[in-house]
């Protein structure tokens, strides 16, 4: 297969980018769409060219690291799943793919496709961890846990933090990944003691960074790669309503 691609260039975070036409032939259907970047670069940099910076880690849909919008979708137009598990047979063969950062007020890009994702890792700082000692793994069946919620703890668990949901979403908001890590740990007994200044702390930190409010496009949804759905988002406003109301009671 052959390829037509737009890539956006930026040599460094201040200065001015642009879309730059590049082309990559023979190219298997099997090919990975990281692998393909990573055919191109080869290219490149045979001929004396800079490679296209793009980032990736496990190229297995867990990391969350690799951040591509593809013909305007974040993670290209295989959902569910990240753009390290799209494969080229996705695409028509000569079809033009227009590959750019996600745009994110609040992920500033650092060059051409890798941007700056630090703003999920300080909402995470502000509140999404326990401080309880939880000891070595204890012997399943003695966790208070009903099935229930470990199971809806879990589908909260399964956010990768790649920041799809706030590149998909027309105000940049990141509430889909906050109401992931704030619900997962809600959900379970050893998230309990945290759970009010949890939700206020990881809430005041995603609107310090700039990320915008949900008005319900479903866009999160649509583009997230863990399928984690927009009603978690109803989850972290009941859990931030709660928590408010419990402040105020001096609980
Ligand atoms: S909620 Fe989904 S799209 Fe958002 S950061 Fe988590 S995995 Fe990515
Ligand atoms: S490289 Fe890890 S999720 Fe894509």
């Amino acid at each position: 297969m052959n390829f037509k691609l737009k890539i956006w260039r930026q040599r460094e975070a201040k200065s001015r980018g642009k879309l730059v036409d590049y082309e990559v032939q023979d190219i298997s259907p099997d090919t990975s769409f990281l692998e393909m970047l990573d055919i191109l670069n080869e290219n490149l940099l045979q001929v004396g060219e800079e490679a296209v910076a793009f980032d990736s880690d496990c190229r297995e849909g867990s990391c969350g690291t690799c951040s591509l919008t593809v013909n305007g979708e974040a993670h290209g137009p295989d959902h569910p799943g990240a753009v390290c598990e799209l494969y080229m047979r996705k695409f028509r063969d000569g079809a033009t793919i227009t590959i750019e950062p996600f745009r994110v007020g609040a992920f500033p890009i650092v060059k051409d496709l890798v941007i700056d994702r630090s703003a999920f890792d300080r909402i995470v700082q502000a509140g999404g961890f326990i401080s309880a000692r939880a000891g070595s793994a204890p012997e399943a069946n003695s966790i208070p846990v009903p099935k229930h919620d470990a199971d809806l703890a879990m589908e909260a668990a399964a956010c990768i933090g790649c920041g799809a949901c706030a590149a998909g979403c027309p105000n940049g908001s990141a509430m889909l990944f906050a109401a992931a890590k704030v619900s997962h740990l809600a959900l379970l007994p050893q998230g309990h003691p945290e759970r009010e200044r949890r939700v206020l702390k990881m809430v005041r930190v995603m609107d310090a960074e700039g990320f915008g409010n949900c008005t319900n496009t479903y866009e999160c949804e649509a583009v997230c790669p863990a399928e984690i759905s927009a009603s978690w988002i109803a989850k972290l406003n009941r859990e931030y309503a709660r928590a408010q109301f419990r402040q105020r009671m001096g609980e």
